[in-house]
């Protein structure tokens, strides 16, 4: 299984400050010469985390697979087409969210989205849909020219005990599905150190998408150096 590792929080820290550092550009080189299959970074209306320029930099900077997650606005299409990442993952959006609460509601969707999705399908970008695991958004996904789904397991990393596994079969069942009419799968959101090892068991499940969790671990990892090297520094 192959991990995408999305770069938003580390924009999220910069912006906290108004200044450069610490560069989601920088990071996103780092997580691939330390293994990631490709780089995610969710450009959002507000821009509350990456930025437009970000967006132009990781364009020239990552070598992997670059994935945009973007709302399905006229603005974020062009941006699509004038950026061109090796996939755009479309995502629906709400300005007061923390993050995003569910997956795309391709039920309501359908037929804007068919005709949203052509211009960027005849560009040779990749196309991802974030859905909930169903069966029925499954089908309707691949009707809209979709490649990929990406399978959100936000409700997953919520439950506990037997929801949880539940949630998990109903997880594997969809994956299956989606493989079965010829589309790639990836699971994403909510995903940690402690809940993502059943996931290794879901073959059909090719790549993961993570964020939260990798930048939050990598605070706490790499404290320690921070400190003992201010300390060496000063002393
Ligand atoms: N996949 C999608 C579609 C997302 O919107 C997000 C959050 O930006 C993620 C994956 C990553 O979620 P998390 O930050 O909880 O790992």
């Amino acid at each position: 299984m192959r991990l995408a590792v999305n770069i938003d929080h580390i924009a999220t820290l910069r912006n906290a400050r108004g200044e450069q550092e610490p560069d989601p550009i920088a990071a996103a080189l780092l997580a691939e010469q330390c293994g990631a299959a490709g780089i995610v970074c969710h450009l959002r209306e507000d821009r509350r985390h990456i930025k437009d320029n970000d967006l132009a930099r990781l364009r020239q900077a990552v070598t992997t697979k670059l994935d945009l997650e973007m709302a399905m606005t006229s603005e974020l299409q062009q941006i699509a087409l004038s950026t061109k990442p090796e996939l755009i993952t479309l995502v629906p959006e709400k300005r007061e969210e923390l993050t995003t609460e569910g997956g795309f509601d391709i039920m309501r969707h359908f037929a804007v989205v068919s005709e949203f999705l052509q211009p960027i399908n005849a560009a040779g970008i990749e196309i991802s849909l974030f859905i909930e695991p169903d069966r029925h958004a499954i089908e309707l996904a691949a009707k809209a020219g979709a490649d990929i789904v990406e399978l959100h397991t936000g409700r997953y990393a919520l439950l506990h005990d037997e929801a949880r596994a539940e949630e998990l079969t109903r997880i594997r069942e969809a994956a299956a599905y989606a493989r079965s009419i010829g589309l790639k799968v990836v699971a994403g959101h909510g995903l940690d150190y402690r809940n993502i090892s059943p996931f290794k068991e879901i073959t059909d499940i090719e790549e993961v998408s993570i964020g939260h969790a990798i930048i939050a671990r990598a605070v706490m990892t790499g404290l320690d150096e921070a400190v003992k090297e201010m300390i060496r520094i000063i002393s």
